[in-house]
């Protein structure tokens, strides 16, 4: 008989980085840390041994912060640059406007001011479009630069690119804010540190995020402020992001930053997501429609095609007017894997064409 609670076979696919489970390496960490009793909130040994590790790669003064989702990560830090009527510029496709259902606004309180960008990607002249009104009451205040790395669109910013936008943002009196909940795809794309995204370019607040690097809901704030100034702790418990067994979360982070775990999965996912656009633009009518930096591939297929593939392999359609979708790799993505979807998507082009 079939027992009904087993779990389907999860095979693998190219929807989300985050359809992949967890590295067997955190999972042992975990399993590790699940010992005996310690104290709870964060003042246990795996906490501030992963507090020393991230301070490591971020340098001196590195504040760190918990939580558990990508979502309360990015809110818990802005909210420690905003008040009220003060105002966020972002890119228009930034997971902050686009996917946490309005949690920014909500819980910010604040305006999100957006600006189109041809890649993902804001520059102080794209940025500057959004600084209006300076001293207006009747306006929104413009304070914080938000940038993701990589981008929702699978780009990567280099490091003076960060460093250009944090220079014209402190000029103009504006915190710079980075989500980073594939910082270790970026670093590993441009073979730097991740620590080179932070104070070192000129960022006041990131949310570093493991989740995507192979963890199980294990982000954190990272900041360069010191808690005098950023109240960060009473504001991550108001905004519920204050785990209890912290040590389980920090144990996850002590195995992705020891033996580079981090850099080594978040290089395969980057290798795997090449591997696949090289083999799917080799197919006669497959075109990117970004290019592909990190771990992230971008696609304008047929929409037929599409829903044929869909099938056989859940995946995301970015854009319906322009048919783009999107594919994305995983610490955990094989070449197999990559090549069987190449085949099929090569059948299906066929069938349609
Ligand atoms: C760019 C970006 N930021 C943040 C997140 C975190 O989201 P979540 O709240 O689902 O953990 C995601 C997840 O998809 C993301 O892609």
């Amino acid at each position: 008989m079939t027992d009904p609670f087993e779990p389907p076979a999860g095979r693998r696919t190219f929807a989300s980085d985050n359809w992949a489970g967890v590295h067997a390496e955190v999972l042992e960490a975990v399993a590790r840390a699940n010992t005996g009793h310690t104290p709870a909130y964060g003042a246990d040994p795996w906490t501030i041994q992963a507090h020393w590790l991230l301070a490591d790669h971020f340098g001196d003064g590195t504040q760190v912060y918990f939580a558990f989702n990508g979502t309360g990560t990015n809110v818990v830090g802005l909210q420690s640059l905003l008040r009220p009527h003060e105002a966020v510029i972002c890119a228009d496709t930034a997971h902050i406007n686009v996917d946490e259902c309005g949690a920014p606004e909500r819980f910010l309180g604040s305006k999100l001011l957006t600006v189109t960008t041809p890649d993902g990607k804001l520059t102080p002249e794209l940025a500057a479009l959004r600084l209006t009104a300076v001293g207006d009451e009747h306006h929104v205040q413009a304070r914080v630069v938000s940038i993701t790395q990589s981008t929702e669109l699978g780009t990567v910013y280099s490091v003076d690119e960060i460093a250009a936008l944090a220079d014209w943002a402190h000029a103009h009196d504006l915190f710079l804010h980075l989500d980073g909940a594939r910082i270790a795809n970026a670093a590993a794309a441009l073979d730097v540190d991740f620590g080179a995204f932070g104070q070192a370019a000129g960022v006041d607040v990131l949310s570093f995020g493991g989740t995507k690097n192979g963890a199980l809901g294990a982000e954190a704030v990272i900041t360069f402020r010191p808690e005098s100034e950023t109240g960060l702790r009473f504001v991550r418990k108001q905004s519920m992001q204050l785990s209890s067994k912290m040590r389980f979360v920090a144990a996850q982070f002590v195995a992705l930053l020891t033996e580079d775990l981090w850099l080594r999965s978040a290089r395969h996912a980057n290798a795997m997501a090449l591997r696949l656009a090289t083999g799917s633009t080799a197919i006669p009518g497959v075109e990117l429609a970004y290019p592909v930096q990190a771990n992230g591939v971008f696609a304008v297929l047929p929409p037929a095609v599409t829903e044929t593939l869909q099938a056989d392999y859940p995946f995301y359609v970015w854009d319906e007017v322009t048919g783009v979708v999107r594919w994305m790799a995983s610490f955990d993505t094989t070449e197999d894997d990559v090549d069987a979807f190449v085949q099929r998507l090569a059948e299906v082009m066929d069938e349609h064409g």
